[in-house]
Protein backbone atom coordinates (compact mmCIF):
# COMPACT_ATOMS: atom_id res chain seq x y z
CA UNK A 1 0.00 0.00 0.00
CA UNK A 2 2.82 1.94 0.41
CA UNK A 3 3.76 1.95 -3.21
CA UNK A 4 0.37 3.75 -3.60
CA UNK A 5 1.21 6.57 -1.73
CA UNK A 6 4.27 6.92 -3.56
CA UNK A 7 2.68 7.50 -7.14
CA UNK A 8 -0.35 9.14 -5.50
CA UNK A 9 1.26 11.66 -3.55
CA UNK A 10 2.25 13.69 -6.55
CA UNK A 11 -0.33 13.16 -8.29
CA UNK A 12 -1.63 15.09 -5.31
CA UNK A 13 0.24 18.41 -5.43
CA UNK A 14 -0.65 18.30 -9.38
CA UNK A 15 -4.16 18.49 -8.35
CA UNK A 16 -4.20 20.82 -5.88
CA UNK A 17 -1.56 22.71 -7.66
CA UNK A 18 1.11 22.25 -5.18
CA UNK A 19 3.46 21.26 -8.41
CA UNK A 20 3.29 22.30 -11.60
CA UNK A 21 0.92 20.45 -13.66
CA UNK A 22 2.99 17.92 -16.24
CA UNK A 23 0.69 15.73 -17.98
CA UNK A 24 3.38 12.88 -19.19
CA UNK A 25 4.32 12.81 -15.55
CA UNK A 26 0.73 12.39 -14.18
CA UNK A 27 -0.14 9.51 -16.93
CA UNK A 28 3.31 7.09 -15.59
CA UNK A 29 1.87 7.75 -12.12
CA UNK A 30 -2.06 7.46 -12.61
CA UNK A 31 -1.16 4.21 -14.75
CA UNK A 32 0.65 2.67 -11.89
CA UNK A 33 -1.81 3.28 -9.36
CA UNK A 34 -4.41 1.35 -12.01
CA UNK A 35 -1.90 -1.39 -11.76
CA UNK A 36 -1.12 -1.45 -8.08
CA UNK A 37 -5.19 -1.57 -7.71
CA UNK A 38 -5.32 -4.49 -9.49
CA UNK A 39 -2.90 -6.13 -7.07
CA UNK A 40 -3.37 -4.62 -3.40
CA UNK A 41 -6.54 -7.48 -2.71
CA UNK A 42 -3.73 -10.21 -3.28
CA UNK A 43 -1.86 -8.76 -0.35
CA UNK A 44 -5.53 -9.33 2.12
CA UNK A 45 -5.22 -13.10 2.74
CA UNK A 46 -6.80 -14.72 5.71
CA UNK A 47 -3.62 -15.92 6.54
CA UNK A 48 -2.29 -12.74 7.03
CA UNK A 49 -5.32 -11.91 9.48
CA UNK A 50 -2.88 -13.13 12.45
CA UNK A 51 -0.08 -11.04 11.51
CA UNK A 52 0.83 -7.79 13.20
CA UNK A 53 -0.70 -5.02 11.20
CA UNK A 54 -2.46 -2.15 10.70
CA UNK A 55 -5.72 -3.97 9.02
CA UNK A 56 -8.72 -4.06 10.89
CA UNK A 57 -10.52 -7.41 11.85
CA UNK A 58 -13.70 -6.55 9.87
CA UNK A 59 -11.59 -7.11 6.68
CA UNK A 60 -12.16 -10.95 7.42
CA UNK A 61 -15.94 -10.41 8.38
CA UNK A 62 -17.04 -8.53 5.67
CA UNK A 63 -14.63 -9.46 2.97
CA UNK A 64 -17.35 -8.73 0.10
CA UNK A 65 -17.42 -5.23 0.98
CA UNK A 66 -13.83 -5.11 1.45
CA UNK A 67 -13.65 -7.10 -2.13
CA UNK A 68 -16.28 -4.38 -3.98
CA UNK A 69 -13.85 -1.47 -2.58
CA UNK A 70 -10.77 -2.83 -4.25
CA UNK A 71 -12.56 -2.98 -7.52
CA UNK A 72 -14.30 0.29 -7.36
CA UNK A 73 -10.43 1.32 -6.63
CA UNK A 74 -9.64 -0.98 -9.75
CA UNK A 75 -11.93 0.61 -12.01
CA UNK A 76 -11.79 4.29 -10.50
CA UNK A 77 -7.93 4.31 -11.08
CA UNK A 78 -7.85 2.59 -14.27
CA UNK A 79 -10.49 5.18 -15.88
CA UNK A 80 -8.14 8.13 -14.01
CA UNK A 81 -5.01 6.65 -16.00
CA UNK A 82 -7.38 6.60 -19.59
CA UNK A 83 -8.18 10.31 -18.85
CA UNK A 84 -4.69 10.90 -18.14
CA UNK A 85 -3.98 9.18 -21.54
CA UNK A 86 -6.33 11.30 -23.63
CA UNK A 87 -4.82 14.49 -21.66
CA UNK A 88 -8.20 15.37 -20.55
CA UNK A 89 -7.16 17.55 -17.53
CA UNK A 90 -10.81 18.26 -16.42
CA UNK A 91 -11.98 14.29 -16.19
CA UNK A 92 -8.25 14.14 -14.62
CA UNK A 93 -9.10 16.49 -11.88
CA UNK A 94 -12.47 14.69 -11.36
CA UNK A 95 -11.57 10.86 -11.15
CA UNK A 96 -8.27 11.79 -9.13
CA UNK A 97 -10.43 13.51 -6.78
CA UNK A 98 -12.90 10.10 -6.57
CA UNK A 99 -9.77 7.59 -6.56
CA UNK A 100 -8.68 9.18 -3.28
CA UNK A 101 -12.29 9.39 -1.69
CA UNK A 102 -12.20 5.83 -2.51
CA UNK A 103 -8.96 5.32 -0.51
CA UNK A 104 -10.24 7.50 2.88
CA UNK A 105 -13.57 5.81 2.78
CA UNK A 106 -11.69 2.53 2.93
CA UNK A 107 -9.09 3.51 5.24
CA UNK A 108 -11.71 5.16 7.83
CA UNK A 109 -13.79 1.70 7.89
CA UNK A 110 -10.59 -0.89 7.47
CA UNK A 111 -7.33 0.33 8.70
CA UNK A 112 -7.10 0.33 12.39
CA UNK A 113 -5.18 3.78 14.27
CA UNK A 114 -3.13 2.14 17.09
C1 LIG B 1 -10.47 -1.56 -0.08
C2 LIG B 1 -9.74 -0.89 0.97
C3 LIG B 1 -8.61 0.05 0.68
C4 LIG B 1 -8.48 0.94 -0.35
C5 LIG B 1 -9.47 1.23 -1.48
C6 LIG B 1 -7.21 1.60 -0.18
N1 LIG B 1 -6.57 1.12 0.94
FE1 LIG B 1 -4.77 1.74 1.66
N2 LIG B 1 -4.95 0.44 3.21
C7 LIG B 1 -6.02 -0.40 3.44
C8 LIG B 1 -5.78 -1.16 4.66
C9 LIG B 1 -6.70 -2.21 5.25
C10 LIG B 1 -4.55 -0.74 5.15
C11 LIG B 1 -3.79 -1.26 6.38
C12 LIG B 1 -2.83 -2.32 5.90
C13 LIG B 1 -1.81 -2.69 6.92
O1 LIG B 1 -0.77 -2.01 6.98
O2 LIG B 1 -2.03 -3.66 7.60
C14 LIG B 1 -4.05 0.28 4.23
C15 LIG B 1 -2.84 0.95 4.36
C16 LIG B 1 -2.38 1.94 3.54
C17 LIG B 1 -1.15 2.66 3.75
C18 LIG B 1 -0.20 2.49 4.92
C19 LIG B 1 0.76 1.39 4.65
C20 LIG B 1 1.54 1.07 5.86
O3 LIG B 1 2.15 0.01 5.86
O4 LIG B 1 1.53 1.84 6.84
C21 LIG B 1 -1.02 3.53 2.70
C22 LIG B 1 0.11 4.50 2.46
C23 LIG B 1 -2.18 3.35 1.85
N3 LIG B 1 -3.00 2.38 2.39
C24 LIG B 1 -2.41 4.05 0.69
C25 LIG B 1 -3.56 3.93 -0.08
C26 LIG B 1 -3.86 4.76 -1.23
C27 LIG B 1 -2.98 5.89 -1.74
C28 LIG B 1 -5.06 4.33 -1.70
C29 LIG B 1 -5.84 4.84 -2.89
C30 LIG B 1 -5.16 5.01 -4.13
C31 LIG B 1 -5.52 3.24 -0.85
N4 LIG B 1 -4.58 3.03 0.11
C32 LIG B 1 -6.71 2.57 -1.04
C33 LIG B 1 -7.15 -0.51 2.66
C34 LIG B 1 -7.40 0.18 1.50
Amino acid sequence: MNAMAWNVAPLAYMVSGQHRFDDARFTVLAARTAVLATMALEGFTPDTAAARSLTSPKVWQQLDDFSRRMQALETTSAALAKAAQRGDQAQMRVLFGDTVKLCKACHDEYQRHP
